[in-house]
């Protein structure tokens, strides 16, 4: 397969979005379901490629979605897009053996995440270049956090100072990501930093943004709509 290369970046970003998205309710794939007349995933693929340090974007769309994706992404932004697997971390495989050679910074961002902004991006992408092996964008957690029973019982209260929540894009040394993908057995990975970390490499933290949020539920598509506008 021949990947769309931009001379200029040196940053290969992965974009997962094979997802079902059932907690968005029934529909299209999540990755394809609209943000103000356009699919999430034309939301995140204009940010990321308007980051000047991407030099290719490698999209994992739903098995049978390939061509539709495709065409979608055209006026977009240059693109490979490649067939998803049945769990993310089989998606995110599948894109990472896309990329070209000669790029050894990898990001991984989720479809999900369609507001990210550039800013971002490149953030992740430079403490990667500045010598960290894995870095994540993180933002403090600002709720009590408490760890529950099945049968709703409080167990205790987690020290809030020592959490954070972890966004994408998520950024690591090639061969660092392409090892720990090798050696990843179950496919329960919610992210590529837990799979980096499970091989002893060290996990950087940046700081993350609200618009970076996950757009899982329907509440969180109204919350999209009003950061489009802000
Ligand atoms: O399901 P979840 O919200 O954790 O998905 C995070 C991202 O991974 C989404 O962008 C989704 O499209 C993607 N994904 C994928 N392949 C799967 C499952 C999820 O690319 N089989």
């Amino acid at each position: 397969m021949t990947a769309h290369i931009h001379p200029r970046g040196d940053v290969a970003v992965l974009v997962p979005a094979a997802g079902s998205g059932v907690r968005l309710g029934p529909g299209a794939p999540k990755a394809l379901r609209l943000l103000r007349g356009e699919p999430l995933l034309v939301h995140a693929v204009r940010r990321v490629a308007a980051c000047p340090a991407v030099g290719v974007i490698v999209v994992a769309a739903p098995p049978g979605q390939v061509p539709t994706v495709q065409r979608l992404l055209e006026p977009v932004a240059p693109v490979t897009v490649v067939p998803g697997g049945t769990t993310r971390q089989r998606s995110v495989a599948a894109a990472l053996e896309a990329v070209p050679d000669q790029f050894d910074i990898v990001l991984v961002h989720d479809a999900a995440r369609a507001l990210a902004p550039p800013a971002l991006v490149a953030a992740v992408a430079d403490a990667v270049r500045a010598g960290h092996d894995a870095v994540i964008p993180v933002l403090p957690v600002v709720d009590t956090i408490k760890e529950v029973s099945a049968s709703a019982e409080v167990l205790g209260t987690v020290d809030r100072s020592v959490l954070r929540a972890v966004q994408t894009p998520q950024g690591f040394r090639r061969a660092v990501l392409v090892a720990a993908h090798a050696a990843a057995a179950a496919d329960d990975a919610s992210d590529d930093a837990g799979l980096v970390e499970k091989q002893g490499v060290r996990v950087r933290c940046v700081p993350g943004s609200d618009h970076a949020l996950k757009i899982t539920r329907p509440f969180d598509l109204a919350v999209a709509e009003l950061l489009l506008d802000s």
